[in-house]
C-alpha cells in the first residue's frame, strides 16, 4: 500500500515573514494528521526559518531546485549539501517552470537527481507534456523520453528514493485540471514504464503524484484513481485552510 503524499510547492511566493506565518498556520492545521506524508517547499530564503517552525511535527521540508555541483564558482546557485544543512529532506527536480524558463534539459535533470541522491536528499522528479504535445497525441512519447533520459543510468536502489510527479504543463496555474481519467492514464503509463525498466516491486512501491490546478474540490476524484498516490500543489498550497482541506481529502 502506497502512503498518500501531499506536497506544496510555494514557487516564488512569500517573504520570510509571510512564509513563517503560513508555516505556523499549517502546523496548527495539519501537524497532527496521520496517514499521509506532507511536504512543503518554500523558497530558498525561508528554508532554515521554516525548518525551525515545523520541527517536531511530521511535516517534511523540501526545496524547489538545486545545482548539481557540490560547491564552487556558480554564482546564484545552491547545492544539495546546502539544502540538507537548511533542513531539507526533499527537492523538486525538473519542474516544468525550470524546464521552460531556465532551459533545463533532461540531461541536466539527470545530473541534479544524481547529486541529490549523493547528498541523501529525496528527489521529486517532475515530468509532463505541453498542450501542443498533447494535442499532437505525443504526450506518452514526451513523458517516456523525460523518464528515459532524466533517470538514465540510475539503479533500482536509486529509484527507491525517488518520487515522480506528473504535471501536465497545460494544467499548471490554468485552473484546467486533468480529469481523473486523463491523469490516471498517464500515471498507469509511468508505472508500466517503471515495471518494464526496473521491476514490478519497484513499480508497485514508487509513488506518483499528480500536479496541475489541484484544489480541495478535485482532490478526491484524483486520489480515487488507482495509480495516483498524491498531489503536488502550487497555488492552493499558499492558503493554509485550502491546503489542509486537500490533505484531509487525500486520506
Ligand atoms: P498549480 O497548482 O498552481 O496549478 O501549480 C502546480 C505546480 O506546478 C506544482 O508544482
Amino acid at each position: 500500500m502506497r502512503k498518500p503524499f501531499v506536497a506544496g510547492n510555494w514557487k516564488m511566493n512569500k517573504n520570510n515573514q509571510e512564509a513563517e506565518e503560513l508555516a505556523r498556520q499549517l502546523k496548527e492545521k495539519i501537524a497532527a494528521v496521520e496517514g499521509a506524508d506532507i511536504l512543503i517547499c518554500p523558497p530558498f530564503t525561508s528554508l532554515s526559518l521554516i525548518s525551525k517552525v515545523i520541527k517536531d511535527t511530521g511535516v517534511f521540508l523540501g526545496a524547489q531546485n538545486m545545482h548539481w555541483e557540490e560547491s564552487g564558482a556558480f554564482t546564484g546557485e545552491v547545492s544539495a549539501q546546502m539544502l540538507k544543512s537548511a533542513g531539507c529532506g526533499f527537492v523538486l527536480i525538473g519542474h516544468s517552470e525550470r524546464r521552460k524558463y531556465f532551459s533545463e534539459s533532461n540531461q541536466v535533470v539527470n545530473k541534479k537527481i544524481k547529486a541529490a541522491l549523493k547528498a541523501s536528499l529525496s528527489p521529486i522528479v517532475c515530468v509532463g507534456e505541453t498542450l501542443e504535445e498533447r494535442e499532437a497525441g505525443k504526450e506518452k512519447d514526451i513523458v517516456g523520453c523525460q523518464l528515459e533520459e532524466g533517470l538514465a543510468s540510475l539503479g533500482e536502489q536509486d529509484l527507491g528514493e525517488i518520487t515522480i510527479a506528473y504535471e501536465p504543463v497545460w494544467a499548471i496555474g490554468t485552473g484546467k485540471t486533468a480529469t481523473g481519467l486523463q491523469a490516471e492514464q498517464m500515471h498507469a503509463f509511468i508505472r508500466e514504464w517503471l515495471e518494464k525498466k526496473y521491476s514490478s516491486s519497484l513499480s508497485n512501491d514508487l509513488r506518483i503524484l499528480y500536479g496541475g490546478s489541484v484544489k480541495a474540490s478535485n482532490t478526491k476524484e484524483l486520489m480515487g484513481q488507482k495509480n495516483i498516490d498524491g498531489t503536488l500543489v502550487g497555488g492552493a498550497s499558499l492558503d493554509a485552510s485550502g491546503f489542509a482541506e486537500i490533505v484531509k481529502n487525500s486520506l
